[in-house]
């Protein structure tokens, strides 16, 4: 039996990008360091010692990418703006190329009917800002409030989608405390600063990016989410199984929409975070919108795999796995959603990312077929659309990623493209997914 999936008409069906994922030109035209300039540079940090110096050479082939997009009939297109490119130094020294390069690209995509969705942060922090401290020092907050008002000064009389950064969790956690990312410290006590210094550096850009963009302009973050369940019914797991849930979503939710922390994470934050009294409030600057990325469940035991959180995390046994090891359960997307809704009110959401990593194979045809993300893609948008009938205001979905990419820790050996990137060429190919993609955005949905 089909089941169609229509969507509400005003409904934005998007595709999104990371500038150090895809633009390459690492030191071009008066860019400076970032972070995973650094890191990849660093042997023995990135699979293959691959590195995002050329990437998708997209710095160079952003108009024919762009035609790409206009050929699938993207309705926006989410990218993100590289610090380095604009102040090479983090702060000070303004480098006008790297505004002229988003500049012209943003009109581009205008001209070509698409809206842009700008991510002002995407992990590739000035190296100079890390030099000094990164982000478990307090002056990055306000070096990236001066970045953002540079860029909105520049772009914000067509920008109309801000997202201050993306999956704080990522950059603080993974950068900070577990060390698979840039800057690859492994120190939680910077980790828990740098999560605080991080939501200060969104808080305090929120009121400037509304100050130096139209009045229609909406401004909002976007977060990394995770679904845990606790693996049995015992005592222990069900409260592991929150600790996770406090650490991965409430630990940014709480402080950003109800204000302070999540009464759970205080006993753990107090003793290590540096914070001033105005900072809370600071940090609750109204959104006009909630970014969420999900990709990831898990199961949760009490054990003592994770630490600081005695955490066994697990998959539910016999459900699929996409190639970087995370299930294919797409009733996830919808409890997620609903649920965080239940508490937090949202005013608006946007799906910012969503999508899934399979061995996609090239044999030199036109098309590479990509059967398992075709349905991954219609399972996850189909849950988007049921948490819509659920009442969440879901007002659009970016898949996961417009093209094949440098996936960070990964290197290029994981694809999420919806099109094909043969790097040695740089060719670009549709996979089935884009083709999939298109026709939904061309019916505003899809059959199941
Ligand atoms: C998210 C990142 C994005 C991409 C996907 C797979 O955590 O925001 O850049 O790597 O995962």
């Amino acid at each position: 039996m089909t089941m169609r999936k229509s969507f509400p008409k005003d409904f934005v069906w998007g595709s999104a990008t990371a500038s150090y994922q895809i633009e390459g030109g690492w030191d071009e035209d008066g860019k400076g360091e970032s972070i995973w300039d650094r890191f990849s540079h660093t042997p023995g940090k990135v699979h293959d010692g691959d590195t995002g110096d050329i990437a998708n050479d997209h710095y160079h082939r952003w108009r024919e990418d762009v035609a790409l997009m206009k050929s699938l009939g993207l309705q926006a297109y989410r990218f993100s703006i590289s610090w380095p490119r604009i102040l090479p130094q983090g702060t000070g020294h303004v480098n006008q190329a790297g505004l002229d390069f988003y500049d012209s690209l943003v009109d581009r995509l205008l001209e070509r009917g698409i809206k842009p969705f700008v991510t002002l942060y995407h992990w590739d922090l000035p190296q100079a800002l890390e030099d000094a401290g990164g982000w478990p020092n307090r002056a990055t907050a306000e070096a990236f409030a001066e970045y953002a008002g540079i860029v909105a000064d520049r772009l914000g009389d067509r920008v109309k989608h801000w997202i201050t950064l993306n999956e704080p969790w990522v950059s603080s956690v993974v950068g900070y405390a577990i060390g698979r990312h840039a800057p690859g410290r492994q120190d939680f006590a910077a980790a828990a600063n740098a999560t605080h210094n991080l939501l200060l550096a969104h808080g305090l850009a929120v009121p400037i990016l509304r100050e130096r963009s139209a009045a229609d302009a909406e401004v909002g973050i976007t977060l990394s989410t995770n679904l845990p369940h606790p693996a049995t019914d015992s005592e222990a797991d069900k409260a592991a199984a929150r600790r996770s849930d406090m650490f991965s979503n409430h630990w940014f939710l709480h402080p950003l929409l109800k204000g302070g922390y999540h009464p759970e994470m205080t006993p753990m934050l107090e003793p290590l975070v540096q914070s001033q009294p105005e900072d809370m409030e600071i940090i609750k600057a109204p959104l006009d919108f909630m970014g969420i990325n999900y990709y990831v469940h898990n199961l949760i035991a009490d054990g003592t795999d994770f630490p600081p959180l005695n955490l066994k995390m697990s998959n539910r046994p016999g459900v699929k796995l996409t190639e970087m090891g995370w299930e294919v359960y797409p009733p996830d997307m919808r409890e997620l959603l609903t649920n965080f809704h239940k508490e937090y009110k949202f005013k608006k959401v946007y799906i910012t990312e969503n999508g899934a990593a399979f061995a996609d194979i090239y044999d030199g045809g036109e098309v590479v077929h990509d059967p398992d993300r075709v349905d991954y893609l219609k399972g996850y948008i189909g849950a988007v659309n049921d948490a819509i009938s659920d009442g969440v205001p879901v007002k659009g979905y970016f898949v996961w990623s417009f093209m094949d990419n440098f996936e960070w820790a990964e290197g290029f050996s994981k694809r999420f493209g919806i099109v094909y990137v043969a790097y040695p060429t740089q060719t670009r190919v549709f996979k089935d997914s884009a083709i999939w993609y298109k026709e939904a955005i061309a019916n505003n949905g899809f059959e199941l």
